[in-house]
């Protein structure tokens, strides 16, 4: 049989990638043991850089998410029994493999994500420190002893592992916002099924490794691959079956909004990290080199595709043209986009064709009804097919459709204002909060501005927020629930209040 010269091509790259990766994994992970679909269906892994492939994966379907979902509700049978100490190790050792293997799990999310090398290794240590910080936060998960009404009472609250529990993750972070939930989880004392996106299982399967390396009990920890056929029903499955007791996504506004009525059939715990439209405000008083860098980092972290980016731009009238001046000089110097694996990289193409497509769209629109180009505005066809321009628009108005809509690429679209009260109601005028950002050199204003903004997420004379330390969610239609911090570990555990009675002192 002759290969194709394209199929060859890819089957070269796949053999050099893995001969250099002893983390990637062709399989998906259940009851610990490494695992093909039943029916034997694939789908292939795509570089974003060429769109090459780079490894396939099982492509599960809800028979195999039952037997997923079979085995972490057999695994919470013991695994909610250990001490929170056990699983404080567990997490420790998970973390210190995933320390030694920062430099791996980094090229395995560049190739699949297409994030620079340097991105790549930031969000190692950024997802790394969630399991860290949830090896510590399990030992602290205490209940409470009450002061009893009645003399011969005694009231208690304990706090238990709420069952096995769902956890559906995105391509923008993909070992990050694993890290981030399943921490979370375990602490608990919970079983887990995770479902990466289709776009990014290869990071998450080889923290399946390390986790099978670290020790973690068959069960606990159960990765399903899947391609975007089956996601639906599968997310479906997940939201309604009766064991699993929780889930927790991050994703679209609309996908978390179906599971969420998904969901209502059993009463699950839901946990939802949504879409942002985050707002960053840059008042008279602002140090606008601190704001321009600030605006840098929160625009185009991974390329625009974070739901924390800065959406809408907001300066002050007195200072528009010294911020536009320089933010626009800035891309021009900081900015080297091109195939994440090589040094000098600082950003990689957009994640798909639909990503760049709408991007695309949505500034061309603009264009065509009055906005005005400062920078890029153009696919860069010669770096791939994904790469996109990072770009800067003004008088944007509200008959674009980028006016309206959380933009998701590297597209910064700047507007004027004149007055505090005028740009919060602006800023607050939109059905999602997660984040939002402001730059003031005024103390007052700074309260003032943070106590009146409706998000989750404040930065203050900062762009770059969140940390294992954050309480990470947002309100409105950005979610329920916190990740990270000590409330990270709420969304998985059940109170129960315990009344010992007639006790005869
Ligand atoms: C996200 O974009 O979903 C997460 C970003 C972060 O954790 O900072």
């Amino acid at each position: 049989m002759f290969l194709s010269k394209k199929i060859l091509k890819s089957t070269l790259k796949l053999n050099n990638f893995q001969r250099n990766m002893s983390l990637i994994k062709n399989k998906a992970y259940i009851n610990g043991k490494w695992t093909s679909a039943l029916n034997n269906e694939t789908f292939n892994v795509l570089n974003p850089v060429d769109k090459s492939i780079i490894g396939s994966v099982p492509d599960m379907n809800c028979d195999d998410v039952n037997l997923a979902i079979n085995s972490a509700t057999e695994a919470f049978k013991t695994f909610s029994k250990t001490t929170a100490k056990e699983r404080s190790d567990l997490l420790r050792s998970w973390y210190n493999l995933m320390v030694k293997n920062s430099e791996e799990l980094a090229n395995i999310l560049t190739q699949e994500n297409g994030k620079s090398l340097a991105e790549s290794r930031a969000e190692i240590k950024y997802g790394n420190s969630f399991v860290e910080w949830f090896s510590e936060e399990t030992r602290r998960i205490n209940g409470e002893i009450l002061q009893e009404p009645m003399r011969n009472r005694k009231l208690m609250i304990l706090k238990q592992p709420i069952g096995p529990v769902a956890l559906i993750t995105p391509w923008n972070f993909p070992h990050a916002m694993i890290t981030r939930k399943v921490g979370a989880a375990i602490a608990a004392g919970c079983t887990c099924v995770i479902k990466p996106s289709e776009d990014t299982p290869l990071t998450a399967l080889a923290l399946a490794k390390l986790a099978e390396d670290a020790g973690f009990p068959p069960g606990v920890m159960n990765f399903i691959t899947t391609n975007l056929n089956n996601s639906p029903q599968i997310g479906k499955l997940l939201c309604e079956d009766k064991n699993i007791r929780a889930i927790s996504f991050t994703g679209s506004t609309a996908v978390g909004k179906i599971l969420y009525q998904q969901s209502a059939s059993t009463m699950k715990r839901l946990s939802l990290e949504l879409g942002g439209n985050a707002p960053f405000i840059v008042f008279e008083s602002a140090n606008i080199d601190l704001a321009v860098g600030g605006a840098m980092q929160c625009k185009f972290r991974n390329t625009g595709q974070t739901c924390v980016s800065a959406n809408r731009f907001f300066v002050h009238n007195s200072r528009f043209d010294e911020f536009l001046q320089k933010f626009v000089d800035k891309i021009s110097q900081d900015i080297k986009m091109g195939d994440g694996k090589k040094n000098n990289i600082t950003h990689g193409p957009l994640i798909k064709q639909s990503q760049i497509d709408m991007i695309d769209h949505l500034v061309i629109d603009a264009i065509n009804k009055g906005a005005k180009l400062h920078c890029g505005g153009k696919k860069l066809s010669d770096l791939g097919p994904l790469f996109y321009a990072p770009t800067v628009l003004t008088e944007v108005n509200r008959d674009m459709e980028i006016y309206h809509r959380e933009i998701f690429g590297p597209v910064a679209v700047i507007h004027k204002f004149n007055d505090e009260n005028d740009v919060l109601n602006e800023a607050n005028s939109v059905n999602v909060g997660l984040a939002g950002y402001f730059y003031s050199e005024d103390l007052s204003q700074i309260f003032r501005v943070a106590n009146k903004m409706e998000v989750g997420m404040i930065g203050a004379n900062e762009g770059l927020i969140s940390c294992a330390e954050a309480a990470f969610g947002g309100v409105k239609e950005s979610g329920i629930g916190r990740e990270g911090s000590k409330h990270g570990v709420d969304d998985f555990l059940d109170i129960k209040y315990l009344c010992i009675g007639n006790i005869k002192y």
